[in-house]
């Protein structure tokens, strides 16, 4: 049987690439558009979904997310710029949280927290598009705060938007005599895609609710 999916801001930017991608997946099935944008309220589309993606706004991924998993329906939200301690009381379903669903991106965690631990210092500069709400992105927080959990020091966030880009971040470190740049771009939406539907495929399968970051989901090679 497919997965059911639904997508919360189906007439976004995030929203509509998402669409396209779960209606090209053979083992998916897309069974609602839900966004005010499109008239279609979230109650219309939870009870046909079994997943729901959410790419709206922070103020209403939260309650998005409340009311899926109150009507048993799991949840993958890759909405930034909300604290996910807001849905730790969330039961009924389980929830996926990944600031960036970039494979990319989380590598670029991943050597950044690496670095962390031998370079003296750290600044991270990201860059998005002119139209994004939230600043810093959340992938710049998350970041910061594994690089800050693991060397002791408080990383900087200096945040860029302007017309033409999509998603980028620079970390960049510096130590005596040197610097470490470590660098990941998203030229095209798609590139979240791989990501999202790995999380689909996942999230009624979690041990853990909510979980955040892709890499609880990868495994290595
Ligand atoms: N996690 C990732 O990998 C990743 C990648 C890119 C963007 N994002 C995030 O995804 C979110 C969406 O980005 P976007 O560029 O598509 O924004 P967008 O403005 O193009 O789309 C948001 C859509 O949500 C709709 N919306 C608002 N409230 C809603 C509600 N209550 N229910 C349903 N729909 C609602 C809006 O009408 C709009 O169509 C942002 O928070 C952005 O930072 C995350």
């Amino acid at each position: 049987m497919p997965i059911r999916v639904a997508v919360a801001g189906a007439a976004g930017r995030m929203g509509q690439t998402v669409c396209r991608a779960v209606e090209t997946a053979p083992d998916l099935r897309l069974t609602g558009r839900a966004d005010p944008a499109l008239d279609t309220p979230l109650s219309q589309v939870l009870p046909d979904a079994d997943v729901l993606v959410d790419f709206t706004i922070p103020t209403s991924a939260v309650a998005n997310a409340h009311a899926a998993v109150t009507a048993g329906v799991h949840v993958v939200i890759g909405t930034t710029g909300f604290d996910p301690a807001q849905l730790e009381d969330a039961t009924g379903a389980n929830i996926f949280i990944a600031p960036n669903f970039a494979i990319g991106a989380v590598l670029m965690m991943e050597f950044a927290v690496q670095a962390a631990r031998h370079m003296a210092k750290a600044e991270i500069i990201e860059l998005h598009h002119d139209r994004k709400v939230d600043a810093p992105s959340g992938t710049a927080a998350r970041t910061a705060a594994l690089m800050s959990e693991a060397s002791g020091q408080p990383v900087p966030v200096h945040s860029v938007r302007l017309p033409g880009l999509v998603a980028h971040q620079e970390v960049i470190l510096g130590d005596v005599g040197q610097t470490l740049t470590i660098r990941h771009d998203s030229t095209d939406r798609e590139s979240f895609m791989p990501g999202v539907l790995l999380a689909i495929r996942k999230v009624q399968s979690l041990t853990e609710s909510p979980t955040v970051g892709l890499e609880k989901l990868l495994v290595s090679p």
